[in-house]
């Protein structure tokens, strides 16, 4: 379905419940809410900039702030919250420095992101979430052509998208941006601290875990944090698996119950960081795939072995059944993770 052209991702069309309400298919320039060819003419100018070799070049910065950010909770601490004082600190450091999206304002953008897809809030102040961070992100933008600095958006004023579109494509980078990583970090640590086996081995570097990177992939493929915001809408009569979506219908395209699906995966529920996670949805599948995902792996294998570097006893302050998960939102995660050392 992910690769099929004739499932639409327009937000008029497919959102979910919440966006489905929404007045309009979303800002200018939203691809990630975009068929192609409109699509691919947002996602083009950026897809350069997003190379696996363009993000390497952005490690030893993105080192630099895991490690500035974990000597500011070590001094603070323990204990200490894992989301509030270091997932969610570096995904916004990182994405607002390739952006060039000043971090001063990082409260402000943090709320607006939670507050736009707050299935508890009423539509009005979802709308207003979102055009707050429209408005703060529109400014910048026309700062930047005016005043090009050396970040992404001052970059992508060189290309033909007009200043509406350029605002669009930075409040989806910088939603998507932050509030991915962040849970994944965190929801990353949660889950290796409850498998202590795992963790130690993963520590050691040697055993039968010395793959970080398909460490990575494992939490990934397991934590499937990208849960309910995959959303299609079938153009067309299509017959999937024996079943007729008729034109108009949406669908929900469940990535956690195609990666923990045991055809695939054996013993899907179980997490093991030695397996071949080859194939998993963790980032999405065709022309949506994740724009972001070899940025998240930098994060995400620089943030855990850091972390566990760091603090080598590590653990949970909190018995880990009162860790309050994030269950009612598209994406999944942690509101508080409280650690001591
Ligand atoms: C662990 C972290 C992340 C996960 C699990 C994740 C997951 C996903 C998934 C599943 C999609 C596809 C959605 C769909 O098909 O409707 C997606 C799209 C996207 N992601 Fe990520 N993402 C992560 C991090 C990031 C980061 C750090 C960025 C920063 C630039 C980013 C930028 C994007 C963009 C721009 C899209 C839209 C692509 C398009 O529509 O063409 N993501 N992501």
């Amino acid at each position: 379905m992910l690769a099929d052209p004739r499932f639409s991702a327009r937000l008029d069309l497919a959102g979910s419940a919440i966006r489905r309400n929404a007045p309009d298919a979303g800002p200018p320039g939203a691809f990630l809410f975009m068929d192609p060819p409109d699509h691919t003419r947002c996602r083009k100018p950026l897809t350069g900039r997003f190379t696996v070799r363009r993000m390497r070049l952005l490690e030893p910065r993105i080192a630099e702030t895991v490690e500035a950010t974990l000597t500011a909770m070590e001094r603070g601490g323990p204990p200490a919250d894992l989301v509030t004082q270091f997932a969610l600190p570096v995904a916004s450091q990182v994405i607002c420095a390739l952006l060039g999206v000043p971090y001063a304002g990082h409260e402000a953008f943090e709320r607006q992101s939670l507050d736009m897809v707050d299935p508890t809030k009423d539509e009005a102040e979802r709308a207003a979430a979102g055009e707050a961070m429209f408005q703060m992100l529109h400014a910048l933008v026309r700062h930047k052509r005016a005043e090009p600095a050396d970040d992404l958006l001052s970059g992508l004023t060189g290309s033909d998208l007009d200043d509406v579109e350029l605002t669009g494509i930075a409040m989806v980078l910088l939603f998507a941006g932050h509030e991915t990583s962040a849970n994944m970090l965190a929801l990353g640590t949660f889950a290796l601290l409850r498998h202590p086996d795992q963790l130690a081995a993963l520590r050691a570097g040697e055993s039968d875990v010395d793959d970080v990177d398909g460490a990575v992939e494992e939490l990934l493929r397991h934590l499937s944090i990208v849960q309910y915001e995959v959303n299609r809408a079938a153009l067309a009569d299509v017959e999937v698996a024996g079943e007729t979506i008729s034109a108009g219908e949406s669908v929900l395209v469940s990535l956690p119950l195609a990666n923990r699906d045991g055809d695939r995966f054996p013993d899907p529920d179980e997490l093991d960081l030695t397996r071949a996670t080859g194939g998993h949805l963790a980032f999405g599948h065709g022309v949506h795939q994740c724009l972001g995902q070899q940025l998240a792996r930098i994060e995400l294998r620089l943030g855990c072995t850091t972390l566990l570097r760091r603090f080598p006893d590590l653990r949970l302050a909190i018995p880990a059944e009162e860790v309050p998960l994030r269950t009612g939102r598209g994406i999944y995660g942690v509101d508080r993770l409280p650690v001591a050392w």
